[in-house]
């Protein structure tokens, strides 16, 4: 075969980030190549998202935009692929092939098809059971990269349009976890972020999630070891007692509440109070007192009143946020949510996202500002340049940003340092070189 080249682009969460690795390696191993630009590529390859509105606007603007490059043979995957189907080929003439999470084994074969054939597929069964392999191939050597441990969801929340198109919760072996991980580590990866939609749901051989970090922690020796997503309503103790015996599990969890409303968290099948949310907050704090907390919130679900937000900005108050992600509430066609009136008008939605916002950013900026004058130790994962300054950045444990003025320190050290400054929400450090 001759040997074409492949452009990628990902959109959405973390899980699509690495699927979109995850089918590098696979289109690697079939002997096609990467490229970093589209348009000198013979596919083009765009992971899309789904989960509100404007991702799928986004994604739809982007493939259209990329349908420009005509010598290339374009391909849709991911959640709005799955979603739109035979329809995302109407939508976009210059797009040859769609695929839904469960189809990238078939990927490098099919687009050897459609090169030679010039036909069009779609590609949308669902699987249920798949989960990919992580091929070493990728020429990555980020210090931090992201493992899917599981694949699909059944939360079911009646906003989310997640557990439609990625199918039931399936998890990965424990065994082929620990190999990819010390396979990561041994190409230059000292942190690993380990993904699912809810990683509490994680199940394989009875090795439930907090068995599973426990054998992380002693069958890898990976230095940095983080999870997303978790889900108050299957959140454990146990992964805190981790966080504070194992300095290698990093201090930080995205438990995102979504509402502070009893009513609308009952609207949005949580599963969960705003009392027991708020308890698993100092229950976890009483464990480990200096954990970072991030969130995900949603404003304008229907029938949201003002009422209603005043709770959520009461947990956000009594929570003490790190971050937050917020977002206004987006009606997908298909769940639950979408058969009730999206009755709180956009200029509420706005306001209210606003006053979350403004909440949220003041509160972060506390929690940083306490910080400067304080030790910690970072790992170093890129450059930045600003103006004449070079500097290099990094996270702290906790995942917070920081600069440090670029010396003899390069990217994938772990290295002690003095934060000095807080400047918008970075803090800016100096090496600490006191033994
Ligand atoms: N599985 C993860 C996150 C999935 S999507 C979890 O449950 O935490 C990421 C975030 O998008 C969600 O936490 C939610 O806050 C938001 N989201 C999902 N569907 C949405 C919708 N229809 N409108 C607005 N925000 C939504
Ligand atoms: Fe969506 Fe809820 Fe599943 Fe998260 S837990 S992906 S919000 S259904
Ligand atoms: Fe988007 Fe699918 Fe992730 S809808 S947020 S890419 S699981």
């Amino acid at each position: 075969m001759k040997e074409y080249s492949v452009y990628y682009e990902s959109f959405g969460c973390q899980m699509n980030a690495f699927d979109t690795e995850v089918i590098e390696g696979m289109m690697l191993e079939a002997g096609f190549s990467s490229n970093d630009s589209p348009a000198d590529s013979d596919v083009i390859i765009v992971n899309t998202c789904s989960v509100r509105e404007n991702a799928e606007t986004r994604a739809l603007g982007r493939l259209n935009d990329l349908s420009r490059h005509k010598q290339a043979l374009i391909v849709a995957c991911g959640c709005m692929a799955q979603r739109m189907g035979d329809s995302l080929l109407e939508a976009v003439q210059g797009l040859s092939l769609v695929s839904g999470p469960d189809n990238y084994a078939t990927l490098p074969g099919t687009v050897k098809d459609l090169l030679e054939s010039g036909e069009r597929r779609s590609l949308t069964d669902m699987d249920g059971s798949v989960t990919y392999p992580l091929f070493p191939k990728v020429e990555n050597r980020r210090v931090s990269r992201f493992l899917s441990i599981t694949r699909g969801c059944e939360n079911f929340c009646s906003y989310c349009i997640v557990p439609y198109l990625r199918g039931k919760v399936r998890s990965k072996g424990f065994e082929q976890i620990i190999d990819e991980i010390n396979m990561l580590h041994s190409r230059g990866a000292r942190e690993v972020t380990l993904l699912g939609q809810n990683v509490m749901a994680y199940n394989s051989d009875g090795v439930a999630f907090t068995d599973l970090i426990e054998r992380v922690i002693s069958g890898t020796d990976i230095d940095r070891i983080r999870f997303l997503t978790t889900h108050p309503r299957d959140i454990e103790m146990k992964i805190f007692e981790l966080m504070a015996t194992n300095k290698r599990l990093c201090p930080h969890i995205h438990l995102p509440f979504q509402s502070g409303s009893d009513r609308i968290l009952g609207m949005m099948n949580r599963g969960y109070s705003r009392s027991h949310y708020i308890n698993i907050i100092s229950n976890a704090r009483n464990i480990k007192p200096d954990l970072a907390i991030t969130t995900d919130i949603i404003v304008g679900f229907p029938t949201e009143t003002d009422d209603d937000f005043k709770e959520t900005l009461d947990i956000v108050e009594k929570a003490r946020f790190d971050s937050a992600f917020t977002f206004k509430y987006s009606p997908r066609e298909g769940t639950n949510a979408y058969r009730i009136d999206d009755d709180v008008a956009i200029e509420v939605k706005e306001e209210r996202l606003d006053i979350l916002n403004r909440k949220i950013g003041g509160i972060r900026r506390e929690i940083l500002k306490k910080l400067e004058g304080a030790c910690d130790e970072i790992l170093l994962d890129g450059t930045v340049e600003k103006g004449e300054n070079h500097f290099v950045k990094g996270r702290t444990p906790h995942f917070r940003n920081v600069l440090l003025q670029n010396g003899d320190i390069k990217n994938g050290d772990l290295v002690r340092v003095i934060m000095k400054e807080l400047r918008n929400f970075t803090l800016y450090c100096e090496e600490d070189k006191r033994r």
